[in-house]
């Protein structure tokens, strides 16, 4: 089996997160608010869930591995507010059942969210890759983190 790298742990729950996104969004398209509001609620839990195994366990293990605190992980863990920003906002239009302007912010939000991951899964998790050596520990307490 090939040892479990940092990057590719992070990018498959990138993807789940995506795909419960998109499923959310595409119920909403179809007036389900029913289906919709619980897969959103589902996604905004997942997402929060793996902000916490960022910026809980990854990157203060970059950081202390590195010394490097105000770069990527200070510009990461921004990122990571102005997502939560807009998800509170998803959720005032997801309470009002507002379809346009449910559907106008989270494409505001996946666009946050592409070019956010983007960057992790390029340079970040790499990085982090190249500088912990203890990355199958770190993966498996993000993974207890998921079940808590
Ligand atoms: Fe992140
Ligand atoms: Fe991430």
């Amino acid at each position: 089996m090939l040892t479990p790298t940092i990057t590719t742990y992070m990018a498959s729950h990138h993807k789940e997160c995506d795909e419960q996104f998109a499923r959310a969004e595409e119920s909403v398209a179809n007036d389900d608010w029913e289906q919709g509001l619980e897969q959103w609620s589902e996604f905004a839990k997942e997402l929060e869930s793996h902000f916490s195994r960022e910026e809980d366990i990854l990157f203060p293990e970059f950081e202390t591995a590195t010394g490097m605190t105000g770069g990527p992980t200070q510009m990461m863990r921004m990122e990571h507010e102005q997502m939560r920003a807009l998800v509170v906002e998803i959720n005032k239009a997801a309470e009002s059942k507002d379809k346009d302007q449910f559907l106008a912010l989270t494409e505001t939000l996946m666009i946050t969210m592409q070019q956010h991951n983007m960057k992790e899964e390029q340079i970040l998790y790499p990085m982090t890759d190249q500088s912990l050596s203890n990355a199958v520990e770190i993966i498996e307490r993000m993974r207890n983190n998921q079940a808590s």
